[in-house]
Formats: C-alpha cells, structure tokens, sequence
C-alpha cells in the first residue's frame, strides 16, 4: 500500500490508537469465548468487556443507565431499531433537511406503512429551528452533517421537544468523539463506533431513555431466559439477540477509554484548526467553491468544496492517484446535496481527523493547487 494522506475521517477514523489494536488483537488472542453464553472463566471475561465498554461510553457522552446502551454494528443498524421498532402507522416524524440515508431509507419504508414523515422547520443551514419545533411523536436529526458540517443546537431543541412531548432522536454519527456531546439531552442517540469514537468498523450503538421502549427487531437467542420463546424483557438483553462483535466493542472500548483520557474536547480544538487553515486556504486556490456554514464554531470538522467545472469523482481519483484519501459524490446524503443544490454531482469532502498534521493539509493544499493549476 502507498503511502496516504488520510483525510477522511468523516467516514470512517484512521489510524486507531495503538491501545484499540492491541486491545483487539489481545482479545482475539486470549478472551476468544462467547459473552454472555457460557458460565466459565473466559465467557465472564468476555461480558466483562462488554459491560465495560458500556460503562466508558456512558461516561464518556453522558448516557444514564448504561445497559440501555445496545451495541450494534454501525450507526444504521441503531437507527433502523429506533426507527422500526417505535414508529406505528399513523404516527408523525419530523427531520432535518440533511438526513443520510440512514434515516431517509428506513422512513421512506415506513412511509409506506403509513407512517407520516415531514421537514421540521429548518434554519438557514438545514438543521431543525428550536422555536418551530412541530408537534409530532418524534423529531429526528444529524446533530452534525456528514456534509456540511452545520452543527445542532441541541440543548435549545432538547428543551423545545420536551416543552412539546416530543421524542428528540439525534443522528451522532459525526459528533459521538468528535465534539462534546451531552447525551443526556435526548431521548435516543445513535452511533458509529468507527468514526469520532476511534474503533474498529463493525462497531455502533443505539441508546434509549428509560420509557422508551422499541419494539423488538432482532430475536434469537441471548444466554438468558432462554426456556422462553419471548425475547427477555430486561436491557440490554431484550435487543441484542446473537453473539456480539466482543473483539470490535474490546476495542471500542479502549478507543473511549483513549478518548476519556485524552480529551473529545482537545481533539476537537485541534481538528478545529486544521478546518480553520483549509477553509482560509483553500479560497486562495482558483475556482474552489465552498459551502457554509463557514463560522467554525458551527461546523463539525469536515469541509465540503468543488472545484468549478470538475466532476467531483474525478478530482477525488486525481488527488488519490497523489497520494490523498478524499470522499467524493453524495456522501449517502442526497437530501443535504439537494438543500446545498449540488446534486447530483455532489463534491469533495476533505475530513482531518485526531492524527492529522498541519503537514498533512498543506500537503492537501499543494496537490490540489497543482491539480488545477494543470488541469
Ligand atoms: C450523519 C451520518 N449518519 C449515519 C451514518 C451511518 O453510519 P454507519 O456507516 O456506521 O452506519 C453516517 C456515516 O457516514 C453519517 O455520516
């Protein structure tokens, strides 16, 4: 493999800290037995990664109660539960206008279920405005966008949705890691544990307050009550039928543990820098186009830009064949190119992550310089 200028983190986190491959090449090594199964030494030391896991990312995004903390196998598989298993026909859901398609999907199925979905009233960047919160049973929303960036004020929509009665579901794909993030202000939080959070793919969760109670989706067995054919009605066991990716969420586990250590908030601040010198920077390349939001304080740490008249596709192979890891096209988010009005083609997303360097960007800066200066 040639060496690469990774710089999308916004995907997916690269490189892990050391501590989440040794974490998981340990388990694999040594704690090879299933949790929650068996009654021997091993199996305990298995569901004790579990637990422990839990309990860090509670600590970490300030999750109550963390057996309501279900671990998935990315952000989708969370939300599709949440979505699935608490929306009925006839019920009312509201979003932003910046969903990827991890929610659009799901709600377009369940709209034909007869589920009603709507745009809630939005700012000027897509996100749902506090003040027009409408009532609904539920409002769902990216707390960032993996496209624009445009953060969530989710303490003033927390507060509106409870004022309302509304169940207030955030989206923290691009926040869980990346920005501090007081989960305690919503109802249901899901997300990635590969990208902000630093571990390995194959990893996410769904968090649910207490009184919130999805329908089941997955069923199988759980090593508990297992002379029942009903899934357990205890947490987290009701939703997490089969054997768990117990090397994956070891690792994530010491991804928080890393995270706890180190600081979401000085990763943030760093992160925050680098997007700072490629919005100042990337201007002064000829014919680059931005997007706002453009106030870094409201804007999680990706930017999205085009060159003019370069499909975004292409200019991603260049930049690759130079050695630099962009993301091109939609993003899996065609609602928030639609709102930008750079659909179809969409455009460049460049995300630094926890490892990037100030070399790294101008490295960025130069390839793309040379690119359309020669193009
Ligand atoms: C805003 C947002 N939501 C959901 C997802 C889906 O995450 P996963 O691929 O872990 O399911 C992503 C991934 O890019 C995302 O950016």
């Amino acid at each position: 493999m040639k060496k690469v200028i990774y710089l999308d983190n916004a995907a997916s986190s690269h490189p892990k800290p050391d501590i989440v491959i040794r974490k998981i090449n340990a388990t694999l090594q040594k704690i090879g037995a299933n949790p929650g199964r068996s009654g021997h030494s091993m199996a305990l030391a298995a569901s004790r990664i579990l637990f422990e896991t839990r309990e860090s990312l509670a600590e970490l995004l300030n999750l109550p109660s963390s057996e309501r903390i279900i671990f998935t196998k990315n952000c989708t598989e969370g939300i599709n539960l949440a979505l699935k298993g608490l929306l009925k026909p006839g019920d009312k859901v509201a979003v932003s206008k910046l969903e990827h398609n991890s929610v659009a999907r799901p709600l377009e199925t369940l709209k034909k279920n007869g589920v009603i979905v709507e745009y809630a009233p939005c700012d000027e960047y897509g996100l749902p405005d506090p003040k027009k919160v409408p009532k609904v049973k539920m409002l769902v929303t990216v707390a960032a966008s993996n496209v624009t960036g445009a953060v969530l004020d989710i303490a003033a929509l927390s507060s509106a949705c409870k004022s309302k009665g509304v169940v207030f579901m955030l989206d923290a794909a691009q926040m869980a890691g990346s920005i501090p993030l007081d989960g305690s202000l919503c109802d249901i939080l899901a997300a990635p544990g590969h990208k902000g959070l630093l571990g390995p793919q194959g990893t996410g969760f769904v968090w649910f307050k207490k009184g919130i109670e999805p329908d089941v989706i997955l069923e199988g067995g759980t090593g508990s009550n297992s002379e029942e054919f009903d899934s357990p009605s205890f947490w987290p066991d009701r939703h997490e039928a089969g054997t768990c990716n117990t090397p994956g969420i070891a690792g994530l586990g010491a991804a928080t543990q890393y995270l706890l250590k180190r600081g979401i908030a000085s990763i943030r601040e760093r992160e925050t820098v680098l997007c700072e010198m490629i919005l100042d920077e990337i201007r002064d390349i000829g014919k680059v186009i931005t997007y706002p939001p453009y106030d870094i304080n409201k804007k999680a740490n990706l930017v999205l830009f085009n060159v003019d008249g370069t499909d975004p596709s292409q200019l991603a192979w260049e930049m690759d064949n130079q050695g630099v890891a962009l993301r091109s096209g939609l993003h899996c988010c065609p609602e928030a190119h639609r709102f930008l009005e750079t659909y179809p083609e969409g455009g460049v997303r460049v995300s630094p992550g926890y490892a990037t360097t100030k070399k790294d960007v101008k490295q960025f800066l130069k390839v793309l310089d040379g690119f359309v200066k020669h193009r």
